[in-house]
């Protein structure tokens, strides 16, 4: 019998279970702590360091990320290097990402930021809003959440382009990479989306030359991590109006503590690490397929590169 660990929050372990075994019913599926013999455990459902040595469990034959990132996971030496650990790629995940996107370029581009401030004054006041052609979003990152979002926005009819590491071929969108394409995908954007994964090379890229670089009255929207976010230099963009604003879902300390200056800032939209939230029951039946295709012997898919980080 195939033998599943269970950890991630302890609110959606009975939900993980439910839906792992409506996806394979035959499975035995445990939940940490209560693991039981630790050579019973082959496959391992991640979010967050585990606490314990994955050398352990002697028979692993696949961890998985209960969520697209792996950050949470690469920290740890005790991982076996033979081991492949698999991202969660869903499309449940995906769409929920670009509404988050959605939502938070349509908030900038219709001044809706501006229309809050006056409506708490009793402020009636119009203003003319940039159309969506005029509005230029850029987005870091063109994987599995970027493209999505990209084909989405430009579908509204927004400007959009993308840089990632790769070059990129993508009806509509205009794309960038590597330090020069930065460059250049900055200086024609107002939006900014950071849609990366956290690596040695990503880690704060949110930085003040970056909002520099930007269009005037630029914004900010960060659904990556809070690694990449120099929070120094946002405070200090915000406050000398190199930016106007952002929406921020993730932060360097989660949750964010009380008494942070983000918390009150007039110019910050927060949200606390929901811009798309795991669904146990797409995700689980996406879990199966790879332990599917791994008891078949294929080759298993969005198995990350330990050597880019992602
Ligand atoms: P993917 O791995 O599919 O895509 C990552 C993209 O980033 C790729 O286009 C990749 O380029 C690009 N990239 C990576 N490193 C660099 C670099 N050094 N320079 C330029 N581009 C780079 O990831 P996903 O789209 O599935 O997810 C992205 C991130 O979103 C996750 O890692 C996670 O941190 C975050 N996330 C946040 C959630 C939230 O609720 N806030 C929910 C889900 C995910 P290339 O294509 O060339 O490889
Ligand atoms: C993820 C996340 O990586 O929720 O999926 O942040």
């Amino acid at each position: 019998m195939t033998t599943i660990l269970f950890k991630g929050d302890s609110e959606s372990s009975q939900s993980w279970q439910q839906a792992m075994l409506t996806a394979m019913p035959a499975v035995d599926f445990r939940i940490w702590p209560h693991y039981g013999s630790p050579q019973d455990i082959e496959f391992l459902l991640l979010w967050g360091m585990p606490d314990q040595d994955f050398r352990s469990f002697p028979n692993l034959r696949a961890v998985f990320s209960l969520g697209a990132g792996v950050d949470h996971l690469l920290g740890d030496d005790s991982l076996p290097r033979g081991v492949p650990i698999v991202r969660l790629v869903d499309d449940d995940l995906t769409t929920g990402m670009s509404e988050y996107i959605l939502l938070n370029v349509l908030r900038f581009q219709r001044l809706d930021p501006i229309y809050r401030s006056q409506q708490r004054r009793q402020k009636w006041l119009r203003h003319t809003p940039p159309s969506a052609a005029e509005t230029r979003v850029g987005i870091l990152g063109l994987g599995e959440l970027g493209r999505d979002a990209a084909l989405k926005l430009a579908a509204l009819g927004y400007n959009v382009a993308g840089w990632s590491r790769t070059p990129k071929d993508i009806a509509g969108i205009e794309t960038f990479t590597g330090d020069d394409g930065l460059q250049a995908h900055l200086r024609r954007t107002r939006i900014l989306v950071c849609l990366l994964p956290l690596t040695e090379q990503t880690r704060g890229i949110l930085n003040l030359q970056v909002f520099r670089s930007l269009e005037d009255d630029a914004f900010l929207i960060n659904a990556g991590r809070g690694g990449h976010l120099i929070e120094q230099d946002l405070l200090t963009a915000l406050d000398t109006g190199v930016l106007a604003g952002a929406a921020l879902d993730v932060f360097d300390v989660e949750p964010l503590p009380p008494g942070h200056a983000f918390w009150r800032h007039p110019r910050l939209i927060l949200t606390p690490h929901v811009a798309s939230l795991t669904n146990p029951r797409s995700a689980s039946s996406r879990i199966s397929e790879s332990i599917l295709r791994i008891e078949r012997g294929e080759t298993l898919k969005h198995v990350v590169d330990l050597g880019r980080g992602y």
